[in-house]
């Protein structure tokens, strides 16, 4: 069997539809609550690339999909560049902030970020390793705004404002923190690259705050630099770009960003995906992580509407977002046989 996912984005008719799920390794898995639980810290198990490689590995044992993605946090850029960050039971992130030029000047750069997530690494080349022969290891990073959202905001919140009220005064030191999280990013990503990574991943999940010009400006562009700066380095690595919630903006965002993939969330209509964006880049999404916890029927026509309507070989089908820990099990293993029965059926009809 071919790497179906490279196949798709690259170009190539793929063997198969492509199918992975966006935080595929997590709490909605007995084994890894299991392991999580006893080793007592999520980013324990972020460092340490023998347990980061079990869990990356976790999901493929189970369910037969057609990529691995690097079991990490788009946190662990900011925390190798200096700030505090813990996540606590219940609450999410907690990290140290960011708010003005000051702040920006006191986070490191250069080799000491990568110095120390040189155990990231070394997961990526124990999972290479391991992959059986059709699955695509994908490496990700988060975009430059959403990491520096979690900057300002010093973890999660409800609606980041103050790192919205940035980026539409358009400070100098947001700016000068983009700047750098472009290029720590993209060190990030080539080592990941060099270590075994076959297709990357920028998550920009928090692109749906931003208005029309903002987004423009802190997510289009930097994303942009930093494909440039990536086709430059690894010219055949294919690179997937996830501007979440981006409405209107996904429409030309592979053209301005350079990206070969793009990832909608669940409100945009298969059909458009079929008819408007897939003709323009390869399509990864967009089955309601909701819809997966319903299941039954409502999975099913979800899975169907969107098989129908977008072709396989412009296709990566993943959730909107990603699968939230009270999704069952059997849920998941009803969408992928439902995507490799309709494909099935589709080739012995043509
Ligand atoms: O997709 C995968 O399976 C790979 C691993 C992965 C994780 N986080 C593991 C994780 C990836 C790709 C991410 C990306 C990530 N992390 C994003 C972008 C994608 C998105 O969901 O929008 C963001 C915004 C984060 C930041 C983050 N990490 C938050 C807000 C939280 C807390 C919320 C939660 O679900 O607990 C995390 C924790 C986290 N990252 C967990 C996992 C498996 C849960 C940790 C645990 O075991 O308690």
């Amino acid at each position: 069997m071919d790497k179906a996912l490279l196949s798709v984005l690259t170009g190539r008719t793929p063997g198969r539809r492509p199918i992975w799920m966006m935080r595929q390794a997590g709490r909605y898995l007995p084994e890894y609550r299991k392991l999580r639980a006893e080793v007592g810290s999520f980013l324990e198990l972020c460092y340490t690339p023998e347990l980061a490689c079990e869990v990356t590995l976790q999901p493929l044992r189970r369910f037969d999909l057609d990529a691995a993605i690097l079991f990490a946090d788009i946190l662990l850029i900011p925390q190798a560049m200096g700030l505090d960050l813990s996540f606590r039971e219940g609450e999410g992130p907690v990290l140290g902030t960011v708010r003005d030029m000051g702040g920006v000047d006191a986070l490191d750069g250069g080799d000491s970020v990568l110095d120390r997530l040189a155990p990231v690494m070394d997961t990526v080349g124990r999972v290479a390793a391991k992959l059986d022969d059709h699955v695509t290891l994908i490496g990700f990073c988060g975009a430059p705004w959403t990491v520096a959202s979690y900057m300002i905001e010093g973890g999660s919140s409800p609606d980041r404002r103050t790192a919205r009220l940035a980026a539409a005064r358009g400070d100098d030191w947001f700016e000068a923190l983009i700047d750098r999280l472009v290029s720590c990013s993209v060190d990030y990503l080539s080592s990941q690259i060099a270590a075994g990574a076959e297709v990357v991943q920028i998550f920009d999940s928090w692109a749906g705050d931003l208005a029309a010009a903002e987004f423009e400006r802190w997510s289009v562009a930097p994303v942009a630099r930093m494909v440039a700066m990536l086709k430059e380095r690894h010219p055949g690595v294919p690179v997937i770009g996830f501007p979440r919630a981006a409405g209107l903006g996904y429409e030309g965002f592979a053209r301005r960003t350079g990206v070969d993939a793009v990832g909608v969330d669940a409100s945009v209509p298969p059909r458009w995906l079929g008819d408007v964006l897939s003709r323009e880049a390869v399509v990864q999404g967009n089955i309601d992580p909701v819809v997966l916890i319903a299941g039954g029927e409502a999975l099913d026509r979800a899975v169907d509407r969107l098989t129908e309507a977008v072709p396989a070989c412009r296709h990566i089908l993943n959730l909107g977002h990603g699968i939230v820990p009270q999704t069952p099990i059997a849920h998941v293993e009803r969408m992928v046989a439902r995507v490799r029965h309709n494909d099935g059926r589709d080739a012995s009809e043509s």
